[in-house]
């Protein structure tokens, strides 16, 4: 594992020094890499695709991606989440050409192949004519992928002997049922996910949203000036936590200045706060009371944020739980899938003001959503070169020498007190090290 290479000779071990905290690159820019991670990555662990309230009823489906390959995720006849690829056994063609939809089969458009939705091949065209009898139907199913849920979200693996699902998540367990089940119904997907391409490699997206509170006032200056943010205070992500859990999954929880008023629970509806008090453990109700803002990431590519924004003056605020998928497209190019999700029990009024809150602040028309592109897409570009691919270290130094301290945090994980941190931006990097020197095949 120590000795995997790139075909120059480089070790890619030798492209990180995390002790130190110095990462070439290379990472970012380089097309052998890419492979590696399609290969390493994508191929090999949980991938999430879907919210289970994006196919509610039998014969839903999705299009989606796990790294590079797009599958279909769709609810069969038994109530079971199926996820197959989407190109036919026969000659390749796309199955399904609809983003969404309600379907019992689907039915290859070059031939006419037709194939159940766990992707078991049940149609032939003139079967006897054109195939003759020796033809087993049972051997040409779709290629299928294993499907587990966890807190309304829907991963998959085309790795049969990827660890169950819940060991990959481990601590982020507590904090995914925090954010997506703390009422009986839990969260309901807003539409459909909004598609946009970004020519960024897709790991800064996850960079980012991991750990990265430090770009706040600097990125989003112009969201402080508009006093989007409830409190203008530039040391406000000194009040939370930075958290890292196992297998490079990491979030950052902040509140605001102790003499900061925040209403509780995000400020959902009344009704809502107590549907939270009876759903919640008191340890989970003490961490979600009184928080502004979550940003995290599922390893690898599943970012995550649970964003309280100030709407006009002496209007209730505006909150929501936005989830957005970093698709790659090669190491210059990004697919973004965006989500955003409110309590399935809330009030209309709550629903509407999250969605207006989250198309002004994130999603394609968001305003914080393009400070942030405009950033990972030019230095996608800056740091291709081959000067930059070969001299150029970024810095993951900040918080380096700080110790893990719980404090009064309920929640588990490696805990560090204030969200200025790249803790859970090394935790990400050891992780990527991990499965691209990992030669246990
Ligand atoms: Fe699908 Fe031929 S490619 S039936
Ligand atoms: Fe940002």
């Amino acid at each position: 594992g120590e000795d995997v290479c790139l075909s120059d000779g480089t070790k890619v071990k030798d492209l990180l020094d995390l002790d130190e905290g110095y990462i070439s690159s290379r990472v970012i820019g380089d097309p052998e890499i890419h492979q590696m991670e399609i290969e390493k990555i994508f191929s090999k662990i949980w991938i999430p695709v879907a919210h289970e309230s994006e196919i509610p009823n039998k014969g839903d489906y999705v299009l989606r991606f796990i790294g590079n390959e797009e599958v279909i995720v769709s609810r069969s006849e038994a109530g079971v989440v199926n996820i197959v690829l989407n190109a036919c056994t026969h000659r390749g063609s796309p199955v399904c050409r609809s983003e969404m939809g309600n379907s019992s089969h689907f039915r290859c458009p070059y031939h006419g192949f037709t194939f159940k939705q766990n992707g078991d091949l049940i149609g032939v065209p003139a079967h006897k004519e054109a195939f003759g009898d020796g033809f087993d139907k049972s051997q040409y199913s779709l290629v299928k992928a294993r499907a587990a849920t966890y807190a309304g979200l829907i991963f998959g693996t085309f790795n049969e002997s990827a660890p169950p699902l819940e060991e990959q998540l481990g601590s982020l367990k507590w904090y995914l049922d925090m954010m997506l089940q703390h009422t009986n119904e839990g969260m309901e997907v807003i539409g459909a996910p909004q598609r946009w391409t970004v020519k960024s490699n897709w790991k800064l997206g996850a960079d980012n949203f991991v750990g990265d509170a430090y770009h706040t006032f600097m990125t989003h200056q112009s969201a402080v000036q508009l006093k989007l943010v409830p409190s203008g205070d530039p040391k406000f992500a000194f009040y939370g936590v930075h958290v890292s859990c196992e297998n490079g999954n990491g979030l950052g929880l902040i509140g605001g200045p102790p003499e900061y008023e925040l209403p509780p629970f995000y400020g959902v509806p009344q009704d809502i706060v107590e549907k939270i008090e009876q759903k919640l453990t008191p340890e989970h109700q003490k961490a979600f009371r009184r928080l502004a803002y979550i940003h995290g990431n599922i390893y690898p590519n599943m970012s995550f944020g649970y964003f309280s924004w100030a709407t006009e003056d002496g209007k209730h605020p505006g909150s929501y739980l936005t989830l957005r998928q970093w698709v790659p497209k090669g190491p210059h190019e990004m697919e973004v899938f965006s989500w955003v999700l409110v309590e399935k029990e809330a009030p209309d009024w709550w629903k509407e003001l999250a969605r207006e809150t989250y198309v002004r602040t994130f999603g394609s028309s968001g305003m914080l959503e393009q400070d942030d592109t405009e950033m990972w897409k030019n230095i996608t570009r800056a740091t291709k070169g081959y000067i930059a691919q070969s001299k150029l270290k970024f810095i993951y130094r900040m918080g380096i020498d700080r110790k893990p301290e719980q404090g009064d945090w309920p929640g588990p994980g490696t805990v560090y007190q204030g969200d200025y941190s790249e803790a859970n931006q090394l935790n990400i990097w050891h992780q990527w090290q991990k499965l691209l020197t990992d030669s246990n095949e």
